[in-house]
């Protein structure tokens, strides 16, 4: 299913030359055409991953993981999904090429749909991939929309992101840091210590060592406008973690109009990924061992 076939790419002209753009339609799982290699990596990186998460993982993760029904045994349909979803919080996941238009993504997301690329990496990718798979996509942002105040946090975000694109770029790159360190990469205080909750971390297994285990990185208490001015890395592990008290911060701290704030944080400089503030709530502040000086997007 992954190599052999063919994604539907469109090409299109531009200064670079040809440039691949994935089709921003839906499109529906074609599940009954994974291979066994296809379920056999489903199943490895379940096992792994549901392993390694154990004592890592918010527990509130773990919970609506199992909640949803999904195993190892095979990749998951989406349709099976979408009742459990539908039922809890009203989501329901809708199957892409891949990396979406950020205009499409959030208007999605604003609808309580997620986008799902529908295709595995392959046996050779289990450790990194470059672009969001099936694995990233289910495993890893799919369990917490079961969470009534994570799923409306998600919506917010969408609607948030229509905004932000009408008000300009700048805007939305500080949306995107939001995310960033958020929903891919975000760490909480449960029972006394700190558990994931980013998918990009989840779907992990040596970050989801690294960002609790590691003496590099900083880990830094949340702060809305402080995160909106963070650059990040995609290419290494973070050299920052920001880590939220509950759920409900998340929406609490969004509630306000971010127009103002964008006005506000335009004229301010960006803040480099690994720096830490006078004003930072610090749980630890990291070595720096293993950083690379350029990189910050
Ligand atoms: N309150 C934000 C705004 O006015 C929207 C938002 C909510 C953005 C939640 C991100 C997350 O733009
Ligand atoms: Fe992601």
């Amino acid at each position: 299913m992954n190599a052999a076939t063919p994604r539907r790419v469109e090409h299109q002209l531009t200064d670079k030359g040809y440039v691949p753009v994935y089709t921003t339609a839906v499109v529906e799982q074609p599940w009954a055409r994974y291979t066994p290699t296809d379920h056999e990596v489903w199943a490895t990186l379940f096992a792994r991953q549901r392993e390694v998460l154990v004592g890592r993982a918010s527990e509130e993760f773990l919970r609506t993981q199992a909640a949803m029904g999904m195993t190892p045994d095979r990749i998951p349909r989406f349709d099976d999904l979408n009742r459990q979803l539908r039922r809890a919080t009203g989501w329901e996941l809708v199957g892409v090429e891949g990396l979406l238009p950020e205009l499409t993504f959030f208007d999605h997301l604003a609808h309580r749909r997620f986008p799902v690329t529908w295709w595995i990496r392959r046996p050779e990718q289990l450790d990194y991939l470059s672009e969001p798979d099936l694995f990233h996509d289910l495993f890893g942002h799919v369990p917490l929309l079961m969470n009534p105040v994570f799923a409306d946090y998600m919506q917010h975000y969408g609607l948030g992101g229509v905004k932000a694109h009408g008000i300009g770029p700048a805007a939305l790159v500080n949306l995107t840091r939001l995310y960033w360190y958020t929903v891919e990469f975000g760490l909480i205080r449960e029972n006394g210590g700190l558990r994931i909750y980013g998918s990009g971390i989840v779907s992990s297994k040596s970050e989801s060592i690294h960002c609790l285990e590691s003496a590099a990185p900083n880990r830094i208490g949340f702060d809305l406008e402080r995160i909106m001015r963070t650059r990040y890395r995609i290419d290494t592990y973070q050299k920052t973690y920001f880590v939220i008290d509950s759920y409900e911060q998340l929406i609490e701290a969004t509630a306000p109009d971010f127009a103002p704030i964008y006005a506000r944080l335009a004229r301010q400089d960006s803040i480099p990924a690994g720096a830490v503030l006078d004003t930072d709530t610090v749980y630890q502040r990291g070595s720096g061992e293993g950083w690379l000086e350029d990189g910050d997007v």
